[in-house]
């Protein structure tokens, strides 16, 4: 979920909008803001997209120079207009990002005394709270700290009062908030880009702080009530402008920009004069390292799986991976020697986060692959590895997702230069590959487009996708079924294609199609074997390969798509364009909304 507050001197309800039009990669499936004017608090919510809180407020405008609005991922009850933030008690207004943890007994507990609870959410136990403690006489700011000391669980808060309209007051614990300062007004947000049209002073808070902000400025108390001073920055955040060119959505957009953006990401890392890869690579000790541990959430897990691979063979360094929400739990032995990578697009994603924390309480050093470089992620780890990938604004991570895989390989070479499993030689001949990329890119793109358009008509229509590959392939068969499922809502499944036999083969029939990944790398002969299996039981093969691939197989197909042969370390970066092509197609197809599919968010700031 996203929170902005503005504590102003102009009206505000627009403006608040605009700022959560910049938070809406938070969660999109309901809105609202509250505003005070003369005497009055009153909100408007509604349920979907932000497009449907701005229908409303151009119908029913709020006036009002104070307020808060949030843009939410539903965790605790149904995205409707009534658990929509901001939530309204007795003259008190809630905003919330995260959980509140103990919120069935607080509720029981305070229905117990006479509360009368209107949604299924957890932050409604927040403003009871509040209300309770204000209607028992205590002050707005001991109210807060009390409630605060009250409510556990990972929660950014913003808090406004009909009875105190000159103030919002906010706290953190555990997702991020910013304070801006304005001229004569303050602001609030989930990140610094939300304010970046209103201010670039920022104050970060951290874990216990507890904000008051009014026109004049802010103070920032623990939550025992003791000031504590936090700094004041300028942020580099820009409020940047997208718009989709001549694309129909954001995410074909965003697949046709890979080859440029690639380019852009392997300029920060790779001398192309020289061939060789940069100091910028270098920024974490690889040769010291132990062991690497790598932690992500979804396409960005995937990224980190692919990187596995490349550390292990071309650095010969151990990995330990792992999706972020079980990385965080499963008390991994770790050891200060070893080296922590978090691959996060947003920077902001909770999991992630929380598994960084776990890191650098066990004294890892942290290196961050991001895209947005001011995130969180970005500013808790001790070396930044952005993958200048612009924004990316399709939920279904596309360029992202290429650009940390161009990040990675050059980070594996890198380190096994540092090492000495990669020979100076080794280097000069894999990063030319690497400088190939772009331009094999943009033939792939035009090469493949018109088939995929015709196969994605096909796979609209099943029900169920298998996609299987061996090697970086496969990985790649995970991220191909992740992003048909994301945004066409067919079911799909990647296997390593050797897994097939163990489960999966029990599913082929004529009416599943298998997208089988496998360029004619070393492990071509054994995917084919896998392939020979699924024609053998009757099973309807999209062969995704390479020219020498396509020679080399003699088994029947529903489809071959041939790329050009390229060199193993730049495969899966080439290979995943058809894969996002089908996906995008399929969607296109079915007429989902493919850029902002339903259910998810861009980044899950929750757990
Ligand atoms: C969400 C998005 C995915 C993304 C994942 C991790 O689930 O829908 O597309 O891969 O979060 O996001 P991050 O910003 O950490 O890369």
């Amino acid at each position: 979920c996203g929170i902005v507050g503005i504590v102003g001197t102009q009206p505000v309800a627009g403006r608040l909008v605009d700022a959560l039009k910049r938070l809406e990669y938070r969660g999109y499936d309901s809105a609202g803001v509250a505003t005070i004017h003369d005497g009055v608090m009153d909100r408007r919510r509604a349920e979907g997209k932000l497009f449907n809180l701005e229908k409303r407020l151009d119908a029913e405008p709020l006036p009002g120079t104070v307020g808060i609005a949030h843009t939410r991922w539903a965790t605790h009850g149904v995205p409707n207009e009534t658990n929509a933030h901001p939530h309204f008690v007795e003259g008190v207004a809630v905003v919330h990002n995260g959980i509140i943890e103990n919120f069935s007994e607080l509720r029981d507990e305070l229905t117990e005394e006479g509360s009368v609870f209107e949604t299924q959410t957890d932050t409604e136990v927040v403003a009871h709270l509040m209300a309770k403690y204000l209607r028992e006489g205590l002050e707005p700011r001991a109210a807060m700290l009390k409630m605060l000391n009250r409510v556990t669980g990972a929660y950014a808060l913003a808090v406004m009062l009909k009875a105190d309209p000159g103030t919002i007051m906010a706290a953190r614990s555990g997702p991020p908030l910013a304070v801006g300062y304005g001229r004569g007004e303050m602001f609030l947000g989930s990140d610094a880009i939300a304010l970046s049209p209103f201010t670039n002073e920022i104050t970060y808070l951290v874990d216990g702080d507890c904000a008051v902000l009014t026109r004049d400025g802010v103070s920032v108390l623990d939550f025992a009530g003791k000031p504590v001073n936090r700094a004041r920055q300028i942020s580099q955040a820009t409020a940047y402008v997208v718009d989709k060119g001549n694309h129909r959505h954001f995410m074909e957009k965003e697949i046709y920009e890979q080859p440029e953006v690639i380019s852009h990401a392997l300029s920060h890392y790779v001398d192309f004069a020289e061939n060789t890869i940069g100091a910028n690579a270098a920024a974490i000790d690889f040769k010291a390292a132990s062991g690497l541990a790598i932690s992500a959430c979804g396409t960005a897990y995937l990224a980190g799986l692919v990187g596995k691979y490349w550390f292990e063979r071309y650095a010969r360094l151990p990995v330990e991976i792992d999706v972020a929400s079980e990385f965080r739990y499963r008390e991994m032995p770790l050891s200060p020697s070893q080296a922590a990578l978090f691959i996060s697009q947003s920077g902001e994603t909770a999991d992630t986060l929380a598994s960084l924390r776990y890191c650098h309480d066990n004294g890892l050093k942290i290196g961050a692959v991001v895209n947005v470089r001011e995130s969180t992620i970005a500013r808790e780890s001790d070396a930044v590895f952005p993958i200048m990938a612009g924004p990316e604004i399709g939920v279904a991570s596309t360029k992202a997702f290429t650009c940390q895989l161009a990040v990675l390989a050059s980070l594996a070479i890198g380190a096994g230069k540092a090492r000495g499993t990669v020979s100076a030689e080794e280097e000069k001949a894999l990063v030319r590959h690497l400088a190939e990329m772009p331009r094999i890119m943009s033939r792939v793109l035009n090469l493949i487009q018109p088939q995929m358009e015709s196969l994605s008509r096909e796979l609209s229509k099943c029900k169920d996708v298998l996609y299987l590959g061996r090697g970086t392939s496969f990985p790649l068969a995970m991220e191909g079924a992740l992003k048909l499922k994301e945004i066409s809502y067919i079911h799909a499944e990647g296997y390593a294609a050797g897994e097939l036999k163990h489960g999966p083969i029990a599913l082929i029939d004529e009416n599943m199609p298998v997208i089988v990944i496998a360029p004619y790398d070393r492990f071509f002969d054994k995917t084919v074997s896998n392939m020979q299996e699924v024609a053998a039981r009757g099973g309807r093969i999209i062969f995704i390969t390479d020219e020498a691939g396509a020679a080399a197989s003699k088994l029947p197909t529903m489809a071959t798509i041939i790329l050009p042969v390229v060199d193993e370390i730049i495969a899966p970066m080439i290979f995943s364009l058809p894969i996002q092509l089908l996906a995008y197609h399929t969607a296109v197809f079915m007429g989902t909304d493919v850029d902002q599919p339903r259910n998810l968010a861009k980044s899950v700031t929750v757990e």
